[in-house]
């Protein structure tokens, strides 16, 4: 493998598990050493010994509603594996519930998680990048653009995180650090799916509407992150680039067209 990212120091917010997990390890594996943070002090130390096999890797317990919990695992990733080039902002919460069957915490929690812990994790990076030069990846949702229903809070929380992502970019810009926002689709063998569409029936569903007819892999989204985090992509600063397989350009099922649809 390439190592595109060689001699780069990166840290990973929600790295334990999933499509940040996939992301850590291909990080490690182009080269980066490795800063990893979740909740769970046991997911962390399985999920920063998986990514160990690639590269160096530090694992911390660390929740991104705490400020000073962020702001120290950042400050030990800078100390320890060196100034941060890259930061990936992915921790996220969601279930599936009416508006009318959320609390108002159950909502904010859910805010908390992605929004205002994207915020913690980028504003309290700042200090310690690698200047200039430093990419910035959030992770939103196709959620952010498109209503949808039993995901009130989601929708809230990731059409804030694309604005944050912009704004970042506007005013962080001339000092050389980039900030861009990665939005998969559904991404195969992933604790998102598994609540989203826990059926094989409603996993068949989701794929009719997507041009590609399939979830995406873990892998497809890492290309993207390690693209961004590359020299190629010294110009692209405040984008929210779609890996989804087209399901955000509209629904691909035909089923506005009936039978009609039967041609394709
Ligand atoms: P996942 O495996 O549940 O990943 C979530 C990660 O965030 C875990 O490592 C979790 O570890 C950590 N986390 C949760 N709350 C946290 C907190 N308060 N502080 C620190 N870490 C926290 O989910 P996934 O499905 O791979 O999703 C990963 C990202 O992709 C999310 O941003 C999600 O919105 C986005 N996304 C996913 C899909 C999909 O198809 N799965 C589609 C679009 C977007 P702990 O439990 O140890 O904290
Ligand atoms: N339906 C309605 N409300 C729910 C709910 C559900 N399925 N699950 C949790 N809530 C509510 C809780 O009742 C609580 O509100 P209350 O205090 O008014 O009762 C609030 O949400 C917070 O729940 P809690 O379990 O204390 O939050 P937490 O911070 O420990 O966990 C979650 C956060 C709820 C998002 C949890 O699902 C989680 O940790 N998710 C991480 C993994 C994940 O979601 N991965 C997919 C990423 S896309």
């Amino acid at each position: 493998m390439t190592q595109e990212l060689a001699g780069k120091t990166a840290f990973v917010a929600g790295g334990s598990s999933g499509i940040n997990l996939g992301i850590a390890k291909r990080f490690a594996a182009a080269g980066a050493k490795v800063a990893i943070i979740s909740r769970s002090p046991e997911k962390i130390e399985a999920a920063a010994k998986e990514v160990s096999a690639f590269g160096p890797c530090i694992g911390m317990a660390a929740d991104v509603r705490d400020y000073a919990a962020i702001e120290a695992a950042l400050k030990r990733t800078h100390d320890e594996l060196g100034p941060i080039d890259i930061v990936l902002s992915g921790a996220a919460g969601n279930f599936v519930a009416p508006a009318l069957g959320m609390s108002a915490n159950g909502f904010k929690t859910v805010v908390d998680i992605d929004l205002i812990g994207t915020f913690n994790v980028l504003r309290a990076s700042f200090e310690f990048l690698n200047r200039p030069g430093a990419s910035l990846i959030s992770i939103t949702a196709g959620q952010a653009e498109r209503a949808s229903m039993f995901q009130a809070h989601v929708c809230a929380a990731k059409a804030g995180i694309n604005m944050l992502t912009k704004c970042l970019a506007l005013e962080w810009g001339p000092a050389g650090v980039r900030v861009n926002a990665i939005s998969p689709g559904p991404i195969a063998d992933t604790e998102g799916m598994a609540r989203l569409a826990p059926t094989p029936e409603a996993e068949a569903r989701v794929n009719s509407r997507n041009p590609m007819r399939r979830y995406g892999q873990k892998d497809e989204i890492a290309d993207m992150a390690i693209f961004l985090s590359s020299e190629k992509a010294a110009y692209v600063n405040g984008a929210i680039i779609p890996v989804d397989g087209g399901s955000g350009a509209g629904d691909a099922s035909g089923n506005a067209l009936g039978n009609y649809a039967a041609v394709y």
